[in-house]
C-alpha cells in the first residue's frame, strides 16, 4: 500500500523535526518545508539517520504561493501539519509586522493554495497562549479565546479564527487546532534537541546552557507570585510526546470541522522546581539569581488534557526527570546545537 504523504511546514524546526521522525516512523512519507530561518538542515539529516529512512526537502517560503502550488502539483499531499512560524514573543513586540506577515499571512497563504489543490486537511501548531491571562486554571478547550499578551499571541488567536471560518465555511475542510503548553526535552538518542539562535529566551535551553557552561547564570524572573514558592508555574511537556500528539491528530482529519485539542502534561512545575530537578540530573550547578517579573508572565497555568486523551488516545507519558536528562543528553552531546555542521547540504534538497 502506498504510504500517506504528510506535508510538515517548519520540519526543521524543534518540534517540527521531531514530529517528523515520528512520523517517518509510524510509516508515513513526510515533505518538509522549511525557509531555515531558525533551524538547520541538519536536523533533518538526524531524523533521517535514526529514522532509516529518507525526508524530502524543499528549502521555502509558505508565504510563497508560488512555491505551494509547485509542491503540490509535485507531491500527492494527504495532510498538512503546519509548524511553520516565528515564536519568539519579546520579538514580537518589536517585530509585529514580521509577525503578522509570517505567522498569519503565511498562514492565510498555505490554506489557499491547500484549498486550490483539493488538499483540505490542516493541523495547526496553535499556543496555550490564546486562552489569555483571565482564564481560570487548568485551560479546557471549552473556554474562550482570550485577550493576548503580544503581537505573537494574537498571531496565533487570529490563525485560530480564520481557521474556524473557514472549516465552517466549506464542509471538505477538516482542521485540528492543538494548544502547545511548554514543550521542552528532546529524542533520547542525544541526536535531536532544541538549538535556540543567540541568547535562549525560554526556561529550559537556558538552563541547559548554563549547566553546560555556556552561560554564566540563570535569571530567574520574579520570585513573588502567588505561587507555593514564588516562581511562575508552567505545564512542560516533553516534545516527543507532543510529536507523538500530531500523529494522533493525524487521524482526526477524517472528520471534517474544527476539532481543538490542548496538549500538555496537566501538572504544574515552578521556575525553582525546574532549576532543582536539572542540577540533581545533570550533576551540574545551576547558579541563579532572582530578577524583577518579565513583562507579560501569568503566575501559573496548566492543561486540562482529557479531551486528547478522550477523542485522540493521546495522553503525556514522559516525566520531568525524563525531559531533564534527554535535553541534557542533547546538550552534553551538542553544547553548540547543530552549527558546526550548519552548512551541510543534503543532496535531495530542492529550492523555490
Ligand atoms: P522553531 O522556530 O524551531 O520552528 C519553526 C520553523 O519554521 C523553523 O524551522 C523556521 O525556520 C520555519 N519557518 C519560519 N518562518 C517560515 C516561513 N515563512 N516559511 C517556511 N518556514 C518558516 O519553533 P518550534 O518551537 O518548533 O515551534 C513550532 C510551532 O509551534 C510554531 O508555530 C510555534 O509558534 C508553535 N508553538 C511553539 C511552542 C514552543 O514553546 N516551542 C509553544 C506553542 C506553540
Ligand atoms: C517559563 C517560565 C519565565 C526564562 C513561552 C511563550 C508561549 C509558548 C511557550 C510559543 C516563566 C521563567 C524564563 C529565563 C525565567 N511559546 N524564565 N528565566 O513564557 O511560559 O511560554 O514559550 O507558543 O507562548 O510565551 O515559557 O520558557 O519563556 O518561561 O525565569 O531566562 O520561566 O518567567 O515564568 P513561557 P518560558
Amino acid at each position: 500500500m502506498q504510504k500517506a504523504k504528510i506535508l510538515v511546514t517548519g520540519g526543521a524546526g524543534y518540534i517540527g523535526s521531531h514530529a517528523s521522525l515520528v512520523l517517518l516512523e509510524a510509516g508515513y512519507e513526510v515533505v518538509v518545508l522549511d525557509n531555515l530561518t531558525n533551524a538547520s538542515q541538519e536536523a533533518l539529516q538526524r531524523v533521517e539517520q535514526i529514522a532509516g529512512s529518507s525526508v524530502t526537502f524543499i528549502q521555502g517560503d509558505i508565504r510563497d504561493r508560488a512555491c505551494l502550488d509547485l509542491l503540490f502539483s509535485d507531491h500527492d499531499i494527504h495532510a498538512v501539519i503546519h509548524f511553520a512560524g516565528l515564536k519568539a514573543v519579546s520579538e514580537s513586540v518589536t517585530q509585529p509586522l514580521s509577525y503578522y506577515d509570517t505567522n498569519v499571512c503565511g498562514s492565510l497563504t498555505l490554506c489557499r493554495a491547500m484549498q486550490a489543490a483539493g488538499v483540505c486537511r490542516l493541523v495547526f501548531s496553535s499556543s496555550a497562549t490564546v486562552y489569555g491571562p483571565d482564564a481560570p486554571v487548568p485551560y479546557h478547550e471549552s473556554m474562550p479565546r482570550g485577550r493576548t499578551a503580544n503581537p505573537y499571541g494574537t498571531s496565533k488567536s487570529m490563525v485560530e479564527q480564520a481557521l474556524e471560518d473557514l472549516s465552517q465555511s466549506d464542509e471538505r475542510w477538516s482542521v485540528v487546532l492543538l494548544r502547545y503548553f511548554n514543550p521542552i526535552g528532546a529524542h533520547p538518542s542525544g541526536l535531536m534537541g532544541e538549538d535556540p539562535q543567540g541568547v535562549p529566551n525560554n526556561l529550559m535551553p537556558y538552563i541547559a546552557q548554563v549547566a553546560v557552561g555556556r552561560r554564566e547564570e540563570l535569571t530567574v524572573f520574579g520570585n513573588d507570585y502567588a505561587t507555593a514558592d514564588g516562581t511562575c508555574v508552567r505545564d512542560y511537556l516533553h516534545v516527543m510526546d507532543l510529536s507523538e500528539g500530531h500523529a494522533k491528530a493525524l487521524g482526526r482529519l477524517s472528520t471534517p470541522g474544527l476539532h481543538i485539542y490542548n496538549l500538555g502534561a496537566g501538572k504544574g512545575v515552578s521556575v525553582l522546581q525546574m532549576v532543582e530537578a536539572f542540577a540533581r540530573i545533570s550533576e551540574r550547578p545551576v547558579p541563579y539569581h532572582f530578577a524583577p517579573r518579565r513583562d507579560g508572565d501569568l503566575a501559573a497555568f496548566w492543561a486540562d488534557s482529557q479531551k486528547a486523551e478522550q477523542e485522540l488516545g493521546w495522553q503525556a507519558r514522559r516525566g520531568l526527570d525524563e525531559m531533564i536528562a534527554d535535553t541534557w543528553r542533547w546538550q552534553c552531546r551538542n553544547p553548540q546545537g547543530y552549527s558546526t555542521d550548519i552548512h551541510t547540504k543534503s543532496q535531495r534538497t530542492s529550492k523555490c
